[in-house]
């Protein structure tokens, strides 16, 4: 690891630290009711995967890095991105025209993308208002008296995008089918931030969504935590072994390659009761299933490799889940849901198509939440 590296590796931890957490939090809610009017004014249904990447990707560059990209410069630069993530895992034949090709082309791009705007934030330094990721990297860097250059600058942010874009856009989506196959899971959530004076005839009271009351609301945790349990959207990882064990009577030598499977954990923990219903109540304080063991519950992975955006990602999709909860009603646009498929991250098969209502462009038009309760309605 080179000391560039080894700079980022610590201060990566700062960008996700609690008073960061809180700066972003703003930005975030922003960006959800931003995209949450955009779906509502849609005169069809929403394709919600598709949607929950650019979602995320709208997050990643406007939040984290705090690039101020006009609305064509973002979709451009989101096309580019898309590409590189799709051939990302192609076979590694630099043929003309093969999907390797195609992604390292990408990454070019993107690399020039990110660079332009790396360049302009640098020299706009007057009048910010705001601190985002970028910002605590590059300050960070200074700190440790190792100035990160332009090359690391953009590795960063690249895996800062990448790591955050696939895994949140799943869980997002997740977020949303659960919600309306379990109108009653929803209506419990709306319960609770009604009760914690979060929600006001249907809206989020302004100024009500700090990191610390997020963090009280029990159910919604509860909520979070069985999505991540039962549609996590990573399936496992590789680590390398730097001592020979044994495990179950098998030798397994220092320098293999093993991988570890989230999912297969989460089926088989006998700590989990009815592994595939989705029950958030189990993480409830009388059940707590999860109070057992380090290893059964594991959607950030484990050890010193864990994932370093947990806290954001989580702040990410409770969000979500109060903007939601807090719109008049969405619903399921076809007769039946779409399949999930497990890889390259839990995903729907074909499309998830639902029809939002309720925020328009001047939050209007939000609806009781007695009215809100109609079959897969939500
Ligand atoms: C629901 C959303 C997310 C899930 C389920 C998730 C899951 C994971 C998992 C399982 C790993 C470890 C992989 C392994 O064992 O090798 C990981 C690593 C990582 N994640 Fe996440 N992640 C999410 C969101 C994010 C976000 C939003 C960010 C950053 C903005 C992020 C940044 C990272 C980074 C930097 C690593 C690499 C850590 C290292 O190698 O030391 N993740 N993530």
């Amino acid at each position: 690891m080179g000391a560039g590296q080894c700079v980022i590796a610590k201060v990566f931890s700062k960008i996700f630290s609690h008073e960061a957490l809180e700066t972003y939090l703003p930005k975030i809610q922003l960006v959800i009711q931003d995209t949450l009017r955009v779906w509502s004014s849609h005169p069809g249904s929403v394709n919600v995967y598709c949607e929950a990447q650019k979602l995320t990707f709208r997050l990643a560059i406007r939040v984290l890095l705090g690039f101020r990209l006009s609305d064509e410069e973002l979709n451009h630069l989101f096309q580019v991105f898309q590409q590189f993530v799709e051939n990302v895992f192609s076979l590694p034949v630099d043929l003309p025209f093969s999907g390797y090709r195609r992604g390292i082309q990408a990454r070019e791009t993107l690399l020039k993308g990110l660079e332009k705007a790396i360049q302009e934030k640098l020299q706009n330094t007057q009048g910010k208002d705001y601190t985002d990721a970028l910002d605590v990297l590059i300050e960070s860097g200074k700190e440790h008296g190792n100035e990160l250059t332009m090359q690391e600058l953009k590795d960063a942010t690249l895996e800062l995008i990448f790591a955050a874009y696939a895994t949140t856009a799943s869980a997002s989506t997740s977020l949303i089918m659960q919600l309306l196959k379990h109108p009653a899971v929803l209506e419990k959530l709306r319960e609770e931030l009604r009760g914690n004076g979060i929600l006001h005839n249907g809206c989020v009271c302004e100024g009500a969504l700090r990191v610390d009351t997020i963090s009280s609301l029990h159910y919604l945790d509860c909520v979070i935590k069985e999505l991540l349990r039962l549609f996590s959207p990573i399936s496992g990882g590789y680590r390398t072994v730097l001592q020979t064990f044994e495990l179950d009577g098998f030798q397994i030598p220092k320098g293999w390659s093993v991988m570890y499977s989230i999912r297969d954990t989460h089926d088989t923990a006998p700590v989990f009761k009815d592994v595939d219903v989705f029950d958030p109540d189990r993480f409830g304080q009388d059940r707590t299933e999860d109070k057992d063991g380090r290893f059964h519950y594991l959607p950030f992975g484990g050890g010193v490799r864990n994932c370093l955006g947990k806290q954001l990602a989580k702040l990410f999709l409770k969000t979500l889940a109060i903007e939601l909860a807090s719109m008049s009603r969405f619903e399921l646009a076809t007769r039946t849901f779409p399949k999930v498929m497990p890889v390259p991250v839990v995903h729907p098969a074909g499309e998830l198509k639902v029809r939002f209502y309720g925020l328009d462009s001047n939050q209007n038009e939000i609806v009781t939440e007695t009215e809100a309760m109609l079959g897969a309605t939500v």
